[in-house]
């Protein structure tokens, strides 16, 4: 038989590929029988599909259970996409405009998706199943997203994570131990009078505190609101893309998300329980915690009508 001739292309990618595993001193032949007898990448193996489909474990046996758990991890996966967005936009020292105008875009597209989505959650489940599955749930809450607070340490300066009400309680808003136990989120699930921790705060916090702590710290001089200030101050477009991304993290994904709230959970006479146990008609509006990630980027009107309907419908 006639042997095959190498094209000179293909010298060439020889030659290259030689010369990339001789500089870490491997032989290439070696390489090359391995690729003779690899198999071919599936798609399934490359996005592990049976792995990715065997995590879900309903607690019950109603079927909605199912949509319950696979949109939570949809959102988990979203907010994974907006932290990888995050990460390389505060790993940058000097991002330029178009790099952090892009980067942003990409994070408001995510939390687009997540606004116009939930009515998976909000239409998509039978009541009276929701309310009899989400029993076996507790103290289990959407509450102790671990990534959703991750989002907001990547965002903005620890002191803007203290509801408004509650800023005349923090003696150093620069330091972190100051600010720490005061977050609005740790406010919103400690019952007033007593100072008791809900379960779900409680559990929260002895998995995760200790790494929001350092997370918080590390991004303490270059969170996005910091980045914006030392290089963008005052550029349209980038202030454009971030009083978006306030929007949608602050106001119109918590409203998208309490409405599922207010569909299972409001009830003449009584309302019924939040699976965490905050106040939950207290503590899920906008317009009480008034969370707001860029401050400087809103007029005092603005800031006034937070999550109100006339600052929406804008
Ligand atoms: C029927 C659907 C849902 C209902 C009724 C619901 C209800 C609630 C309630 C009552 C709270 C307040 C904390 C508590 O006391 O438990 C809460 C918080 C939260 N939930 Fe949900 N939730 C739903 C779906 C989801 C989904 C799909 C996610 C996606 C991860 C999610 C993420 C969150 C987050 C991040 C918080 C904390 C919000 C904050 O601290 O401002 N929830 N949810």
């Amino acid at each position: 038989m006639e042997e095959p001739k190498v094209n000179p292309e293909l010298a060439e990618q020889l030659k290259k590929l030689q010369e990339k595993y001789a500089a870490m001193g491997q032989d290439l032949s070696s390489y090359l029988d391995g690729l003779l007898y690899s198999d071919y990448l599936t798609y399934w193996d490359y996005i592990h599909l049976d792995t990715l489909l065997s995590l879900q474990n309903p607690k019950t046996s109603f079927p909605d259970e199912h949509i319950f758990i696979i949109y939570h991890q949809i959102t988990e996966l979203y907010f994974r996409l907006i932290i990888l967005e995050l990460e390389q936009i505060t790993a940058k020292e000097n991002p330029d405009e178009k790099f952090f105008s892009e980067r942003l875009d990409r994070v408001n597209r995510y939390f687009g998706h997540l606004e116009n989505s939930f009515d998976i959650m909000v239409k998509g489940m039978e009541r009276d199943q929701f309310l009899k599955f989400r029993m076996s749930l507790l103290p289990a809450s959407g509450f102790q997203s671990a990534q959703y607070r991750m989002i907001e340490f990547y965002a903005t300066d620890f002191i803007n994570l203290v509801a408004e009400k509650d800023r005349k309680s923090v003696t150093d808003g620069n330091n972190i131990d100051d600010v720490l136990p005061n977050l609005y989120w740790r406010s919103g699930a400690t019952e007033l009078a007593t100072g008791k921790k809900t379960l779900t705060l409680q559990q929260f916090e002895k998995k995760y505190l200790d790494q929001f702590r350092d997370l918080g710290i590390s991004l303490k001089s270059k969170n996005v609101y910091q980045l914006y200030k030392k290089h963008f101050s005052g550029n349209k477009n980038i202030t454009d893309r971030l009083r978006a991304f306030d929007t949608l993290a602050n106001v119109l994904w918590p409203l998208a998300h309490m409405k599922s709230a207010a569909h299972y959970l409001e009830k003449d006479p009584e309302d019924i329980k939040a699976t965490g146990g905050t106040n939950w008609q207290k503590y899920l509006p906008p317009r009480f915690q008034k969370i707001i990630f860029f401050p400087e980027l809103w007029s005092e009107q603005e800031k006034a009508e937070w999550g109100k309907a006339a600052f929406i419908r804008k």
